[in-house]
């Protein structure tokens, strides 16, 4: 059975990208520093798989620590997950972005290469495109000057792997996700925002539910199909199944470089308003907002060309943006 270190496993995407390693009867190790989780996701995963993952509650940016992990651990593979990721924080605070999503990269990867490991998998973003010139976006898209520090470090790890693969013959490949929403069937694992949720979607729920006042819409004047931006949303089991897809191609080499990326979305573009009325179809729910200013740094339209993923990764999206949306509101009546 081939073991996978999942580092950020007990995270949004890390927890369903767990269940379906599980599913495909990898062993899995998770490593969490539990900043932006708890130790129940842990639980729930278990529930749903019926197999309790090895857990390590580490925090990457000690490197004392990564060392000591992997003095023990003998793994087929890695899947870096650990991150910060809110984009307005970022800005407000970009030492510590640096310091903890370049820094445990890097500590990672030094383990790799000291103790000859391969097959790395890296949680990138659709955000180091920028705005692209051309919709959808494909992979030959030029990357911009990030408008986020957040954007930044995702656009620096990209380079420090695509340097560490040269030097060093790993294999890894990177993952542009676009918007991940929803939540496992099972309704046991999902989006956990603390505080004050950032993204659309967990902020629509909490407004159905109540927890919300309105849903602010951040800008109507954008030259999109109704005013408001244009995302391309994508269901987060359609995203955790990519990262199989992504390791089995590392692990059976049938990669065609050292380091690659892919475009991870469902190739569909919905405008914030299309999403609201979706939503209320969706949940039976009217929902309450109103159109406010632009929020900085946010572009007019972004969404996937899958071409490559679907091709090389033979991967593509299975669920609508209606199963997202109904699964992350059964998701939100759960809490
Ligand atoms: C989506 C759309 C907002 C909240 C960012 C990162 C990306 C990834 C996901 C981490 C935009 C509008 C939002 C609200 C609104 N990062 N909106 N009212 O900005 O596309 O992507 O988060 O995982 O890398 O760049 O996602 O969900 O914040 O916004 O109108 O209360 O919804 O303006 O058009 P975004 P988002």
């Amino acid at each position: 059975m081939k073991r996978i270190l999942v580092t950020g496993g007990l995270g949004f995407i890390g927890s369903h990208t767990v269940v379906e390693l599980q599913n495909e009867g990898f062993e899995v190790v998770i490593v969490d520093d539990l900043s932006n989780t708890t130790l129940k996701v842990l639980e729930s995963i278990t529930e749903i798989t019926g197999t309790r993952p090895t857990f390590h509650q580490i925090d990457l940016r000690i490197k004392n620590d990564v060392k000591t992990l992997f003095k023990t651990l003998k793994v087929d593979g890695i899947i870096h997950f650990s991150a910060f990721k809110a984009v307005g924080e970022s800005i407000q605070n970009p030492l510590d972005y640096y310091e903890n999503n370049i820094g445990s990269l890097v500590y990672i990867l030094q383990e790799m290469r000291d103790r000859n490991l391969d097959n790395f998998i890296f949680s990138s973003s659709c955000t180091v495109y920028g705005q692209a010139d051309e919709l959808p976006i494909t992979e030959n898209a030029p990357v911009k000057k990030a408008e986020s520090t957040y954007g930044n470090t995702k656009q620096i790890g990209e380079e420090i792997i695509q340097e560490t693969c040269k030097a060093h013959q790993l294999n890894a490949i990177a993952l542009r996700y676009f918007n991940p929403i929803g939540a496992h069937e099972s309704v046991k694992i999902g989006e956990l925002p603390i505080g004050v949720p950032q993204n659309l979607i967990p902020f629509v729920t909490q407004t159905a539910a109540g927890i919300r006042k309105e849903l602010s819409v951040f800008g109507d004047d954008y030259p999109t199909i109704d005013g408001t931006a244009v995302r391309d949303y994508i269901h987060v089991v359609d995203l955790a199944k990519a990262h199989i897809a992504a390791l089995k191609r590392l692990i059976n080499k049938t990669n065609k470089q050292n380091f690659e990326f892919f475009n991870v979305g469902s190739g569909k573009g919905s405008s914030v308003l299309e999403v609201i009325k979706a939503f209320e179809k969706a949940s039976g729910q009217p929902l309450n907002y109103k159109i406010v200013g632009r929020r900085e740094g946010d572009i007019t339209s972004a969404y996937a060309n899958t071409t490559k993923a679907n091709k090389e990764l033979n991967w593509k999206t299975e669920k609508s943006l209606d199963e997202g949306l109904a699964s992350a509101w059964k998701w939100q009546q759960r809490q």
